[in-house]
Protein backbone atom coordinates (compact mmCIF):
# COMPACT_ATOMS: atom_id res chain seq x y z
CA UNK A 1 0.00 0.00 0.00
CA UNK A 2 1.51 2.90 -1.18
CA UNK A 3 1.71 6.16 1.82
CA UNK A 4 2.53 8.18 -0.65
CA UNK A 5 -0.83 8.43 -2.30
CA UNK A 6 -2.83 7.91 1.07
CA UNK A 7 -4.68 11.19 2.02
CA UNK A 8 -3.77 12.85 5.12
CA UNK A 9 -6.13 14.92 7.45
CA UNK A 10 -5.24 17.70 9.54
CA UNK A 11 -7.69 19.64 11.15
CA UNK A 12 -10.36 20.52 8.69
CA UNK A 13 -8.39 19.80 5.74
CA UNK A 14 -7.88 16.48 3.95
CA UNK A 15 -5.24 16.64 1.31
CA UNK A 16 -5.76 13.91 -1.50
CA UNK A 17 -2.48 12.23 -1.01
CA UNK A 18 0.91 13.46 0.75
CA UNK A 19 2.60 14.85 -1.95
CA UNK A 20 2.84 18.93 -0.61
CA UNK A 21 4.30 21.71 -3.27
CA UNK A 22 7.01 23.37 -1.16
CA UNK A 23 6.91 26.71 -1.57
CA UNK A 24 9.26 28.44 -3.90
CA UNK A 25 9.87 32.07 -4.94
CA UNK A 26 8.57 33.36 -7.78
CA UNK A 27 10.01 37.21 -8.32
CA UNK A 28 6.90 37.80 -10.54
CA UNK A 29 5.23 40.41 -9.09
CA UNK A 30 5.54 42.41 -11.72
CA UNK A 31 3.97 45.77 -10.79
CA UNK A 32 5.85 45.76 -7.74
CA UNK A 33 2.96 45.90 -5.34
CA UNK A 34 2.79 42.50 -3.84
CA UNK A 35 -0.08 41.78 -6.39
CA UNK A 36 0.22 37.72 -7.85
CA UNK A 37 -0.48 38.31 -11.86
CA UNK A 38 -1.01 35.70 -14.54
CA UNK A 39 2.22 34.18 -13.84
CA UNK A 40 1.38 32.92 -11.01
CA UNK A 41 -2.13 31.58 -11.84
CA UNK A 42 -0.28 29.71 -14.38
CA UNK A 43 2.57 28.29 -12.24
CA UNK A 44 0.30 26.98 -9.66
CA UNK A 45 -2.66 26.10 -11.49
CA UNK A 46 -0.39 24.02 -13.67
CA UNK A 47 0.86 22.22 -10.31
CA UNK A 48 -3.11 21.64 -9.23
CA UNK A 49 -3.47 19.67 -11.98
CA UNK A 50 -0.65 18.13 -12.10
CA UNK A 51 -1.89 16.17 -9.10
CA UNK A 52 0.13 17.73 -5.62
CA UNK A 53 -2.26 17.01 -2.49
CA UNK A 54 -1.60 20.68 -1.60
CA UNK A 55 0.60 23.44 -2.94
CA UNK A 56 1.93 26.03 -0.59
CA UNK A 57 2.13 29.36 -2.56
CA UNK A 58 5.86 31.18 -2.12
CA UNK A 59 6.72 33.35 0.90
CA UNK A 60 4.09 35.96 1.05
CA UNK A 61 4.72 39.38 2.79
CA UNK A 62 2.94 40.22 6.01
CA UNK A 63 4.18 43.80 5.16
CA UNK A 64 5.79 45.76 2.50
CA UNK A 65 8.75 45.75 3.83
CA UNK A 66 9.22 42.19 4.60
CA UNK A 67 9.25 41.29 1.40
CA UNK A 68 12.83 39.81 0.25
CA UNK A 69 12.46 41.70 -3.26
CA UNK A 70 10.25 44.28 -4.71
CA UNK A 71 8.73 41.47 -6.37
CA UNK A 72 7.65 39.19 -4.32
CA UNK A 73 3.91 38.59 -3.13
CA UNK A 74 2.17 40.06 -0.23
CA UNK A 75 -1.01 39.76 1.49
CA UNK A 76 -1.39 42.89 3.14
CA UNK A 77 -4.15 44.28 1.73
CA UNK A 78 -7.71 43.90 -0.20
CA UNK A 79 -6.22 43.99 -3.62
CA UNK A 80 -3.88 41.23 -3.25
CA UNK A 81 -6.29 38.67 -1.17
CA UNK A 82 -8.93 39.03 -4.13
CA UNK A 83 -5.80 38.49 -6.88
CA UNK A 84 -4.85 35.24 -5.02
CA UNK A 85 -8.65 34.25 -4.62
CA UNK A 86 -9.05 34.05 -7.83
CA UNK A 87 -5.86 31.22 -8.35
CA UNK A 88 -6.48 29.79 -4.97
CA UNK A 89 -10.29 28.71 -7.09
CA UNK A 90 -8.28 27.65 -9.97
CA UNK A 91 -6.06 25.32 -7.58
CA UNK A 92 -9.27 24.00 -5.87
CA UNK A 93 -10.91 23.41 -8.92
CA UNK A 94 -8.47 20.85 -9.90
CA UNK A 95 -8.96 18.75 -6.15
CA UNK A 96 -5.91 20.25 -4.92
CA UNK A 97 -5.98 22.13 -1.75
CA UNK A 98 -4.02 25.70 -1.25
CA UNK A 99 -1.67 26.82 1.31
CA UNK A 100 0.38 30.36 1.80
CA UNK A 101 3.55 30.82 3.39
CA UNK A 102 3.40 33.84 5.68
CA UNK A 103 6.76 35.90 5.79
CA UNK A 104 8.84 38.43 6.61
CA UNK A 105 12.42 39.01 5.19
CA UNK A 106 13.74 40.59 8.08
CA UNK A 107 17.44 41.74 7.41
CA UNK A 108 17.38 39.43 4.39
CA UNK A 109 14.64 42.07 2.34
CA UNK A 110 14.85 44.41 -0.21
CA UNK A 111 17.36 42.28 -2.34
CA UNK A 112 17.20 40.97 -5.77
CA UNK A 113 15.56 38.58 -7.55
CA UNK A 114 17.31 35.45 -8.78
CA UNK A 115 17.58 36.98 -11.97
CA UNK A 116 17.58 40.61 -10.98
CA UNK A 117 21.29 40.53 -9.67
CA UNK A 118 22.72 40.06 -6.21
CA UNK A 119 22.40 41.29 -2.48
CA UNK A 120 20.81 44.39 -1.40
CA UNK A 121 18.83 47.08 -3.42
CA UNK A 122 20.01 50.07 -2.13
CA UNK A 123 17.43 53.00 -1.34
CA UNK A 124 18.52 54.95 -4.41
CA UNK A 125 17.65 52.06 -6.48
CA UNK A 126 13.74 51.42 -4.86
CA UNK A 127 15.01 49.31 -1.92
CA UNK A 128 14.40 50.00 1.38
CA UNK A 129 15.33 50.16 5.41
CA UNK A 130 15.15 46.98 6.41
CA UNK A 131 14.53 45.74 10.04
CA UNK A 132 15.71 42.65 12.13
CA UNK A 133 16.22 41.67 16.03
CA UNK A 134 19.45 42.99 15.73
CA UNK A 135 21.25 45.29 13.68
CA UNK A 136 23.60 43.63 12.35
CA UNK A 137 23.65 42.41 8.37
CA UNK A 138 23.41 39.17 6.98
CA UNK A 139 27.37 38.95 5.31
CA UNK A 140 26.85 40.90 2.11
CA UNK A 141 24.02 42.86 2.73
CA UNK A 142 22.77 46.31 4.00
CA UNK A 143 22.70 46.61 7.69
CA UNK A 144 18.80 46.31 9.08
CA UNK A 145 17.61 48.48 11.85
CA UNK A 146 17.15 46.86 15.04
CA UNK A 147 13.21 46.64 15.73
CA UNK A 148 12.10 48.59 18.55
CA UNK A 149 10.35 45.80 21.38
CA UNK A 150 6.82 47.12 20.49
CA UNK A 151 7.06 47.18 16.75
CA UNK A 152 7.74 43.61 17.46
CA UNK A 153 3.79 43.06 18.84
CA UNK A 154 2.95 45.28 15.75
CA UNK A 155 4.36 42.69 13.41
CA UNK A 156 2.72 39.71 15.50
CA UNK A 157 -0.59 41.60 14.65
CA UNK A 158 0.66 41.61 10.54
CA UNK A 159 1.15 38.10 10.68
CA UNK A 160 -2.92 37.28 12.50
CA UNK A 161 -3.83 40.15 9.89
CA UNK A 162 -2.15 38.19 7.53
CA UNK A 163 -3.49 34.96 7.93
CA UNK A 164 -7.67 36.66 8.42
CA UNK A 165 -6.91 37.86 4.91
CA UNK A 166 -5.35 34.52 3.69
CA UNK A 167 -8.69 32.89 5.14
CA UNK A 168 -10.74 35.37 3.14
CA UNK A 169 -9.18 34.66 -0.10
CA UNK A 170 -10.30 31.05 0.37
CA UNK A 171 -6.57 29.30 1.67
CA UNK A 172 -6.81 25.99 3.42
CA UNK A 173 -3.65 25.88 5.65
CA UNK A 174 -1.13 28.62 7.17
CA UNK A 175 2.57 28.20 7.20
CA UNK A 176 4.55 30.24 9.19
CA UNK A 177 8.23 31.16 7.77
CA UNK A 178 10.59 30.62 10.57
CA UNK A 179 13.14 29.74 8.52
CA UNK A 180 16.17 30.31 5.83
CA UNK A 181 17.46 33.37 7.72
CA UNK A 182 14.43 35.35 7.17
CA UNK A 183 13.13 37.37 10.36
CA UNK A 184 11.31 34.68 12.36
CA UNK A 185 14.71 32.67 12.38
CA UNK A 186 16.67 35.77 12.80
CA UNK A 187 14.77 35.67 16.68
CA UNK A 188 15.02 32.42 17.27
CA UNK A 189 18.88 31.84 16.56
CA UNK A 190 21.51 33.36 19.69
CA UNK A 191 23.85 34.51 16.48
CA UNK A 192 21.17 37.08 15.29
CA UNK A 193 19.52 37.77 18.74
CA UNK A 194 21.45 39.56 21.02
CA UNK A 195 18.71 41.57 22.34
CA UNK A 196 18.25 42.04 26.04
CA UNK A 197 14.18 42.59 25.80
CA UNK A 198 11.46 39.76 26.34
CA UNK A 199 12.25 38.94 22.98
CA UNK A 200 16.14 38.15 23.48
CA UNK A 201 18.01 35.93 25.46
CA UNK A 202 16.94 32.36 26.84
CA UNK A 203 15.41 30.16 24.58
CA UNK A 204 11.76 31.21 25.67
CA UNK A 205 12.58 34.61 24.60
CA UNK A 206 14.05 34.03 21.20
CA UNK A 207 10.75 31.99 20.61
CA UNK A 208 8.62 34.68 21.75
CA UNK A 209 7.77 36.26 18.36
CA UNK A 210 7.57 33.16 17.00
CA UNK A 211 4.91 31.83 19.56
CA UNK A 212 2.92 35.24 19.58
CA UNK A 213 2.85 34.80 15.97
CA UNK A 214 1.59 31.31 16.25
CA UNK A 215 -1.23 32.22 19.26
CA UNK A 216 -1.99 35.12 17.52
CA UNK A 217 -2.68 33.51 14.18
CA UNK A 218 -4.68 30.38 15.69
CA UNK A 219 -7.34 33.08 17.29
CA UNK A 220 -7.69 34.48 13.66
CA UNK A 221 -9.01 32.07 11.48
CA UNK A 222 -10.12 29.53 14.17
CA UNK A 223 -9.90 25.76 15.23
CA UNK A 224 -10.43 24.31 11.96
CA UNK A 225 -7.38 25.65 9.47
CA UNK A 226 -4.06 23.93 10.11
CA UNK A 227 -1.50 26.19 10.69
CA UNK A 228 1.82 24.95 10.22
CA UNK A 229 5.61 26.09 11.14
CA UNK A 230 8.68 25.56 8.51
CA UNK A 231 11.80 25.72 10.58
CA UNK A 232 15.60 25.88 9.86
CA UNK A 233 16.39 23.38 12.37
CA UNK A 234 19.91 24.41 12.22
CA UNK A 235 22.05 26.76 11.00
CA UNK A 236 24.89 24.23 10.51
CA UNK A 237 27.31 26.47 12.99
CA UNK A 238 28.41 25.80 16.45
CA UNK A 239 26.79 27.75 19.05
CA UNK A 240 23.86 28.61 16.34
CA UNK A 241 20.26 27.16 15.96
CA UNK A 242 20.11 23.73 16.30
CA UNK A 243 17.71 20.68 16.30
CA UNK A 244 17.53 20.69 20.02
CA UNK A 245 15.97 24.10 19.78
CA UNK A 246 14.01 22.99 17.04
CA UNK A 247 12.10 20.36 18.75
CA UNK A 248 11.68 21.86 21.51
CA UNK A 249 10.08 25.43 20.24
CA UNK A 250 8.39 22.92 17.83
CA UNK A 251 6.42 21.60 21.26
CA UNK A 252 5.64 24.96 22.37
CA UNK A 253 3.93 25.89 18.89
CA UNK A 254 1.85 22.69 19.09
CA UNK A 255 0.79 24.02 22.50
CA UNK A 256 0.13 27.81 20.80
CA UNK A 257 -1.83 26.09 18.12
CA UNK A 258 0.53 24.63 14.99
CA UNK A 259 -0.52 21.12 13.82
CA UNK A 260 2.63 20.63 11.33
CA UNK A 261 6.10 20.89 11.64
CA UNK A 262 7.90 21.55 8.22
CA UNK A 263 11.72 20.68 8.92
CA UNK A 264 13.86 22.50 6.06
CA UNK A 265 17.95 23.36 7.32
CA UNK A 266 20.19 26.58 7.13
CA UNK A 267 20.25 29.97 5.80
CA UNK A 268 21.01 32.06 8.43
CA UNK A 269 24.63 32.26 7.66
CA UNK A 270 26.67 32.55 4.81
CA UNK A 271 29.21 30.12 3.34
CA UNK A 272 28.67 27.29 5.92
CA UNK A 273 29.33 23.83 4.31
CA UNK A 274 26.01 21.58 4.08
CA UNK A 275 26.55 17.96 3.09
CA UNK A 276 23.87 17.94 0.61
CA UNK A 277 22.50 15.51 -1.41
CA UNK A 278 19.52 13.51 -1.81
CA UNK A 279 17.39 13.08 1.02
CA UNK A 280 19.76 14.90 2.84
CA UNK A 281 17.65 16.65 5.47
CA UNK A 282 15.37 13.44 6.45
CA UNK A 283 17.39 12.22 9.39
CA UNK A 284 16.89 16.16 11.30
CA UNK A 285 13.54 15.93 10.08
CA UNK A 286 13.26 12.16 11.66
CA UNK A 287 15.01 13.86 14.66
CA UNK A 288 12.38 16.54 15.39
CA UNK A 289 9.44 13.75 14.53
CA UNK A 290 10.64 11.44 16.92
CA UNK A 291 10.44 14.56 20.00
CA UNK A 292 7.09 15.74 18.82
CA UNK A 293 3.52 14.47 18.33
CA UNK A 294 2.67 16.30 15.65
CA UNK A 295 3.40 15.73 12.28
CA UNK A 296 6.36 16.13 10.06
CA UNK A 297 7.06 16.80 6.73
CA UNK A 298 10.42 17.00 5.10
CA UNK A 299 12.47 19.19 2.25
CA UNK A 300 15.12 18.31 -0.01
CA UNK A 301 16.62 16.87 -3.04
CA UNK A 302 13.41 14.40 -3.07
CA UNK A 303 13.28 13.90 -6.85
CA UNK A 304 11.55 9.82 -7.25
CA UNK A 305 8.51 8.79 -6.35
CA UNK A 306 10.22 5.53 -5.16
CA UNK A 307 12.71 7.38 -2.83
CA UNK A 308 9.25 9.71 -1.35
CA UNK A 309 7.56 6.21 -0.57
CA UNK A 310 10.47 5.02 1.26
CA UNK A 311 10.64 7.82 3.32
CA UNK A 312 7.25 7.63 4.28
CA UNK A 313 7.59 3.68 4.73
CA UNK A 314 10.06 4.55 7.37
CA UNK A 315 6.96 5.56 9.35
CA UNK A 316 9.20 8.92 11.33
CA UNK A 317 7.33 11.80 9.06
CA UNK A 318 4.56 12.26 7.78
CA UNK A 319 4.57 14.82 4.62
CA UNK A 320 7.09 14.50 1.47
CA UNK A 321 7.47 18.41 0.36
CA UNK A 322 8.76 18.64 -3.59
CA UNK A 323 10.75 22.03 -4.53
CA UNK A 324 12.69 22.00 -7.83
CA UNK A 325 11.57 18.03 -9.33
CA UNK A 326 7.75 20.38 -9.49
CA UNK A 327 9.54 22.91 -11.35
CA UNK A 328 11.09 20.78 -13.83
CA UNK A 329 7.92 18.70 -13.80
CA UNK A 330 4.51 19.74 -12.49
CA UNK A 331 3.07 16.30 -13.45
CA UNK A 332 6.09 15.08 -10.73
CA UNK A 333 2.60 13.74 -8.71
CA UNK A 334 0.81 11.68 -11.82
CA UNK A 335 4.11 10.62 -12.75
CA UNK A 336 5.25 9.19 -9.94
CA UNK A 337 1.30 7.39 -9.05
CA UNK A 338 2.60 5.59 -12.26
CA UNK A 339 5.89 4.70 -11.53
CA UNK A 340 4.86 2.96 -7.94
CA UNK A 341 1.47 1.20 -9.91
CA UNK A 342 -0.94 3.35 -7.83
CA UNK A 343 -4.00 4.82 -9.61
CA UNK A 344 -5.39 7.42 -9.11
CA UNK A 345 -8.75 9.31 -9.96
CA UNK A 346 -7.61 13.04 -10.40
CA UNK A 347 -6.51 13.45 -14.03
CA UNK A 348 -7.61 16.45 -15.54
CA UNK A 349 -10.32 14.83 -17.98
CA UNK A 350 -8.85 17.21 -20.47
CA UNK A 351 -5.39 15.24 -20.45
CA UNK A 352 -7.24 11.54 -19.88
CA UNK A 353 -5.34 10.35 -23.85
CA UNK A 354 -2.43 11.76 -22.62
CA UNK A 355 -2.36 8.78 -19.06
CA UNK A 356 1.07 7.79 -18.89
C1 LIG B 1 13.15 28.98 -6.88
C2 LIG B 1 13.06 28.63 -5.42
C3 LIG B 1 12.38 29.47 -4.56
C4 LIG B 1 12.26 29.16 -3.20
N1 LIG B 1 11.50 29.95 -2.40
C5 LIG B 1 11.23 29.56 -1.12
C6 LIG B 1 10.26 30.23 -0.34
O1 LIG B 1 9.58 31.16 -0.80
N2 LIG B 1 10.07 29.79 0.93
C7 LIG B 1 10.76 28.74 1.46
O2 LIG B 1 10.56 28.38 2.61
N3 LIG B 1 11.64 28.05 0.71
C8 LIG B 1 11.86 28.41 -0.57
N4 LIG B 1 12.69 27.65 -1.35
C9 LIG B 1 13.21 26.39 -0.81
C10 LIG B 1 12.28 25.23 -1.19
O3 LIG B 1 10.99 25.37 -0.59
C11 LIG B 1 12.87 23.88 -0.77
O4 LIG B 1 12.95 23.85 0.63
C12 LIG B 1 14.25 23.65 -1.37
O5 LIG B 1 14.26 23.97 -2.74
C13 LIG B 1 14.71 22.20 -1.19
O6 LIG B 1 13.80 21.30 -1.77
P1 LIG B 1 14.06 20.65 -3.24
O7 LIG B 1 15.40 19.98 -3.19
O8 LIG B 1 12.91 19.70 -3.42
O9 LIG B 1 14.03 21.78 -4.22
C14 LIG B 1 12.86 27.98 -2.70
C15 LIG B 1 13.58 27.15 -3.57
C16 LIG B 1 13.66 27.45 -4.92
C17 LIG B 1 14.38 26.50 -5.83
Amino acid sequence: MSKLFEPISIRELTTRNRIWVAPMCQYSAEEQDGVPAEWHLVHYGARATGGAGLIIVEATAVTPEGRISPWDTGIWNEEQTEAWAYIVDFMHSQGAAAGVQLAHAGRKASTHSAWSGSGSISLQDGGWQTVSSTNEAFEGYAAPRQLETAEVSDLVQGFASAARRAQDAGFDLIEIHAAHGYLIHQFLSPLSNKRTDIYGGDLENRARFLLEIVAAIRAEVGEGMPVIVRFSATDYVEGGWDEVQTAQVANWCAEAGADLFDISTGGLVAGVSIAVGPGYQVPIAEFVASRVDEPVAVVGMITTGEQAEQILQRGEVDVIMIGRAELRDPMWPLRAAHELGVSVDYWPKQYQRGTF
